[in-house]
């Protein structure tokens, strides 16, 4: 069979699905779902190791080869920038990145654009779209819960992943652009893809066949 391969999956929002994904080609653990401390998994009789790490560093550990592949969305990706191969879209945990803002705000927020206070976990993403825009503007970065900001007077407007909506409706607020779409996709280190390349194809191949 080879090499051992070592995947990592973001804990979180794309866990469920990924360890459904991983057991429709046979890659099952018994522990996986299991909710407790461990965050490493070995399946011998399939020579995978699966890693649980948080979603934001899924792309770190695949682009220094601690991991050969990955499940990460691409909100992170595009946030990141990482040096992997990422080849397919694995068509699940869709959402979006939006641009929001209180509703009823917006005469306050465009009439001074130059005063736009943005709130985010995406600077990147948000600095791009701004700068595309040639629009200046302070970014405030957070790490979660950033819907709250514009309520509690801390930033205008808020660049954050949106999936049902009902975050953004709780906090009242509305969007205002849509900045990027996302899904899970999978990422490959580039040297696993030459060192490993018929264990990695093969994995690539199994998944493919299973959400075409
Ligand atoms: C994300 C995002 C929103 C929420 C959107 O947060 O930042 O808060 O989900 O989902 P919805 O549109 O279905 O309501 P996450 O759960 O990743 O945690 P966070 O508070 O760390 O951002």
């Amino acid at each position: 069979m080879g090499e051992w391969i070592t995947i990592a999956l973001s804990k979180g929002r794309l866990l469920n699905e990924s360890i459904h994904l991983l057991n429709q080609i046979g890659i099952t653990h018994r522990e996986l779902l299991a909710n407790g401390r461990r965050l490493i998994f070995e399946i011998p009789s399939e020579k995978i190791r699966l890693l649980l790490v948080r979603a934001g560093d899924v792309p770190t550990y695949v682009e220094y080869g601690v991991a050969d592949m990955g499940i990460s969305g691409k909100n992170v990706l595009l946030e990141n920038d990482p040096e992997v191969f990422e080849p397919l879209d694995l068509k699940f945990g869709f959402c979006r990145i939006m641009l929001a803002e209180p509703a009823g705000a917006e005469f306050r927020s465009r009439r001074n654009p130059s005063k736009l206070k943005i709130a985010t976990k995406y600077p990147k993403i948000t600095e791009k779209y701004f700068s595309r825009k040639g629009i200046p503007v302070e970014m405030i970065k957070l790490g979660g819960s950033v819907e709250l900001a514009p309520m509690l007077g801390l930033a205008d407007q808020i660049v954050d992943l949106v999936s049902t909506g009902a975050t953004l409706k709780a906090h009242h607020l509305k969007i205002v652009d849509e900045i990027a779409a996302s899904s899970a996709r999978l990422i490959v280190n580039r040297a696993s893809l030459k060192l490993k390349h018929h264990r990695v194809f093969d994995l690539i191949g199994r998944i493919r066949s299973v959400i075409a």
